[in-house]
């Protein structure tokens, strides 16, 4: 009791902090028997969303993908990545099946945040200025011949009512963007309108979802690939659907009989979800209220916020940090979620990183070892809840495609491919992920689940598609 200073009231108040820990944790349980019930649900909006537009939260987006790279493209593709915290410009070099991806180079930039908030011209100048820049660098033997364009993917990665495979009206803006007048607007007419202003030649082939490309890029080396998924800023997951299971798809079935449907997951929305009162003040207010509910509770833009809210609550209320609360611990999104996984990682027996942290972000000075062991505890909490409703998901596609059980004489393999920040850094969240995807899948099941990294699918995806959907595919070379 002597750590919160004076013994009667401290005590009294640490028993409260511990309390308010107690209720937090016991609200973020997700015992297996949970999980289950929300990949089945999972299950049922997944049906619901493929039988008709707007038949459900989940929106299953037909992606106009119905052929993914056979390893035979060929030549140099541009690929342009938005919709992290950065936005990246790639140029892929592709030699065909012998050689396969031959040569990226990229160039990444962060994207200054009034941006992200601001009108749509702006962004979009700002981002083809970025890419022509990056084009000038183009060594001379790969420029286009006479007569061709350069040809672009474009990995736009928010929820997109395609209209063919280089077309699509953005439906909502999600993960801290909010530019009014592009919504409901064609994505690739606005990029095209602000490369001609800047006399950028170049054609979108391709505009894909970061899902859709992390599928591409995995399945161009891997077949058992069935589905990717992106925990980072965002979460979300695509994945290989038979096309007489989408009763909405209007079109003639395609060639391959399979079409990759963009989930949208980050809206899933189920009553066995296990929300907190945090969870629902950092929902209300958030740019985009009452919705990406599921992904307000697993993604990186998010995770750090929460842990934030209940340390504020523990200060307000319990005097967690003396009698006055840092004013810092006051400023939404100040605590990153890389900085939680810097936390929970600290391995020094005095928790030295969590004391180093909470100065430097929150001017947090003084703690004690009790009281950094509970910022500790938070950072499990948050994030092992995030880990295991991600994994029940990923369950829930699998159940979706009857790849959860292991059919007699059969072992077909299922390859989950993953990427972003969340997934490759933090550490203990991907572990406590896989580890709850085998729980879930069962012992025999789970060996027949690949987990794989798909490394920066989303550019790469979408260079692969700008090459699949080619015009100069075929075309002889001069
Ligand atoms: C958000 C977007 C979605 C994207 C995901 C991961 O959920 O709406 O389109 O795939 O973030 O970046």
């Amino acid at each position: 009791a002597t750590v919160m200073g004076h013994r009667t009231k401290g005590s009294d108040k640490w028993g409260q902090a511990e309390d308010i820990v107690k209720v937090f944790g016991e609200e973020c349980k997700t015992p297996i028997e949970k999980l289950k019930k929300v990949a089945e649900a999972m299950v049922v909006e997944m049906n619901a969303g493929l039988s008709s537009e707007g038949g459900s939260k989940l929106k299953m987006l037909i992606s106009f993908v119905d052929n993914l790279p056979s390893g035979d493209e060929k030549g140099l593709f541009y690929a342009l990545d938005l919709g992290g915290t950065n936005f990246r410009a790639l140029r892929i070099q592709l030699g065909g099946k012998e050689k396969g991806v031959v040569k990226v180079e990229a160039e990444e930039v962060s994207i200054p945040p009034h941006l992200m908030t601001g009108s749509s011209h702006e962004l979009f100048d700002f981002i083809a200025t970025c890419l022509a820049k990056f084009v000038s660098s183009e060594p001379e033997e790969f420029r286009p011949l006479p007569g061709r364009k350069r040809e672009l993917g474009f990995t736009f990665s928010f929820p997109v009512r395609q209209t063919s495979i280089a077309s699509g009206t953005l439906i909502k803006w999600s993960k801290g963007f909010s530019i009014e007048d592009v919504v409901g607007e064609d994505i690739v007419g606005e990029l095209t309108k602000s490369l001609e202003k800047i006399g950028l030649d170049m054609r979108v082939a391709a505009l894909i979802n970061d899902t859709v490309g992390t599928v591409a890029k995995a399945r161009f080396s891997n077949q058992d690939v069935i589905a990717g998924v992106i925990l980072g800023t965002g979460t979300n997951a695509a994945y290989i659907e038979h096309v007489n299971a989408i009763p909405k798809w209007q079109g003639l079935p395609p060639k391959s009989g399979k079409m990759v449907i963009n989930m949208e997951w980050g809206n899933f929305y189920c009553s066995y979800l296990p929300l907190t009162e945090y969870d629902h003040a950092l929902d209300v207010a958030s740019l985009n209220p009452g919705e990406q509910i599921f992904e307000k509770i697993i993604s990186g833009m998010y995770l750090g916020d929460i842990v934030r809210r209940v340390l504020l609550k523990l200060a307000e209320e319990a005097e967690f940090f003396g009698d006055t609360v840092p004013p810092k611990l006051r400023i939404p999104f100040i605590l990153r979620t890389p900085d939680m996984s810097a936390m929970h990682h600290d391995t020094s027996s005095d928790l030295k990183v969590v004391e180093k942290k909470l100065r430097d972000i929150l001017e947090i000075d003084n703690t004690s070892l009790k009281m950094r062991k509970i910022v500790v505890e938070l950072c499990d909490i948050v994030s092992v809840r995030g880990a295991r409703l991600a994994a029940a998901a990923i369950f829930g596609i699998l159940r979706k495609l009857g790849r959860d059980t292991v059919k007699a004489g059969e072992k077909q393999k299922s390859v989950i491919a993953l990427d972003g920040g969340l997934f490759e850094h933090y550490t203990i969240f991907r572990t406590c992920m896989e580890n709850t995807l085998k729980e879930l899948m069962g012992k025999e099941a789970a060996e027949t689940i690949g987990i794989e990294h798909s490394n920066d699918g989303s550019g790469i995806g979408a260079a692969l598609l700008a090459a699949s959907q080619s015009q100069y595919v075929g075309v002889e070379e001069s």
